[in-house]
């Protein structure tokens, strides 16, 4: 079977490159010329761990190629995934322009009995929009529309694609079914489970699962503030309620905040398209306010607790105005360069205003960054960014992050101030260190 991707966007190419590791005949579509030439020579538009080795060895056995060339790929491929991006449009719905677009560019090229599988995050209904928009165009096609969303993590999606939790598939044509089961054997095979259902019901699985991990994380960030008031430990809550099969222990983790390309965007999407089916999802409504209420709770209360310890080292001048902050941690979250929607873009720039100078650093999102945020200072290494520094911020739990000499640090700063959103030390270890520790849901340690 030949099956093409269109879009080699995060999702197409990891989509492309796991099933061409695993023995299918895939051609990844692209219309960006540079974006195929790189992808050529093997130098991937994106970062993410493992997926360089993945798309060499699909290459090297003959099973992956690259192309412009939509209309004569499309035309010799049984199966055609849309893998294009659905970014969130001015008015918070997603922007369907791309699906639409590559529905009307497939369709103008097929021929023969072609399968055409949706991955793209979509809303409910858009499915049965892309098989209109194909016969409109192409009344004579033989073609079935397909939903299978994807559940892959950035920094982690070549794991998860290849040893998925589910593998979720939408359609009522058998034929498709056919073409669905055989392009993912492999997997089936060795035991991923699949559910078959409908294209609405596909469509809605993938905004359900991620409203409800969304909705996991903003519960763990309210009980962590609620820790911090009433003195508790948010650690050991969400330990023990996690071990609780019924609520289960991932995604306790507080944070500054979800960010990233998908929960922000999809609950937000999601709220609105039950608005519009006036069937209001009042708990995911919540979610969204209670997320971005809490990112920017987190910006208010670095400059309150910033300002106390300064306040207490003798200092005359409390506020963050012309502070060096340094910053360790500008990607939403470790193992990726993305910073959409990442804390960073929300509580830099309110720091900015009030004065501060920010110098950050990210193993790997300095360059995204800085393209976002323009005037932001960036430095070579952990060391350069904290020298100097009247306080240092964590909001990335990058590996690199979690083991830092603060005997050694510390005493480069001008402040020992540091303030961790991903609780990545024991506060009473960087007490031992002299540092001025806050982080979320855990009592707070002060200099010994
Ligand atoms: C998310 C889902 O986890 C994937 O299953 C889904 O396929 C993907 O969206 C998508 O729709 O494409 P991703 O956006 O890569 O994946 O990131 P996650 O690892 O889910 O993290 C999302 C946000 O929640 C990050 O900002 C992260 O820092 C935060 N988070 C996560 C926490 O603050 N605490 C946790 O315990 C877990």
């Amino acid at each position: 079977m030949k099956i093409c991707v269109v879009g080699t966007g995060y999702v197409g190419l990891v989509t492309g490159a796991c099933l061409a590791d695993v023995g299918c005949q895939i051609v990844c579509i692209d219309q960006d010329q540079s974006k195929i030439d790189g992808l050529k020579k093997n130098v991937l538009p994106i970062y993410e761990p493992g997926l360089e080795e993945v798309v060499e060895r699909a290459v090297s056995a003959g099973n992956l190629a690259f192309t412009t060339d939509l209309h004569s790929t499309v035309a010799e491929s049984d199966a055609v995934f849309i893998a294009v991006g659905t970014p969130q449009g001015d008015d918070g719905r997603s922007d369907l322009s791309y699906v639409e677009a590559a529905s009307r560019q497939i369709a103008e090229a097929l021929s023969g009995s072609t399968t055409i599988i949706v991955k793209s995050t979509v809303p409910v209904g858009t499915c049965r929009r892309v098989a209109r928009i194909v016969h409109h165009t192409n009344p004579d096609a033989e073609s079935s529309v397909v939903s299978n969303p994807e559940f892959l993590r950035e920094g982690v999606a070549v794991e998860d694609f290849m040893e998925p939790d589910r593998i979720v598939i939408g359609t009522q044509d058998d034929r498709a079914r056919t073409v669905m089961n055989a392009i993912y054997s492999h997997f089936v095979d060795k035991g991923a489970p699949l559910v078959q259902t409908t294209l609405e019901t596909s469509e809605l699985i993938k905004y359900s699962a991620n409203a409800f991990l969304a909705t996991k994380v903003a519960f763990i960030n309210e009980m962590a503030n609620l820790c911090d008031s009433v003195g508790a430990n948010v650690e050991d809550l969400s330990k023990a309620i996690g071990m609780d099969e019924r609520i289960g222990p991932s995604f306790l983790k507080p944070g500054p905040g979800y960010g990233g390309s998908c929960f922000p965007k999809d609950t937000l999407a999601l709220t609105i398209q039950a608005q519009e089916s006036d069937c209001p999802v009042r708990i995911v409504e919540s979610v969204v306010s209670s997320n971005s209420f809490h990112i920017r709770r987190l910006g208010k209360r670095i400059a309150e607790f910033c300002g106390d310890v300064w306040s207490s080292l003798g200092w005359n001048e409390t506020s963050l105005d012309q502070k060096t902050i340094a910053v360790l941690g500008l990607a939403f979250k470790a193992d990726t360069d993305d910073i959409r929607s990442a804390a960073s873009t929300v509580i830099l720039p309110l720091l900015q205003k009030q004065g501060a100078r920010i110098v950050g650093y990210d193993p790997a999102a300095m360059d995204t960054a800085k393209a976002e945020m323009p005037g932001l200072e960036t430095a070579e290494s952990i060391e350069a960014a904290v020298s100097g520094a009247d306080a240092v911020l964590i909001l990335t739990e990058w590996n690199q992050f979690k083991s830092l000499d603060w005997a050694r640090l510390l005493p480069t700063m001008n402040a020992p101030v540091v303030v961790d959103f991903r609780n990545l030390y024991p506060p009473n270890e960087m007490s031992t260190h002299g540092a001025h520790y806050a982080s979320l849901g855990r009592p707070l340690a002060d200099v010994a």
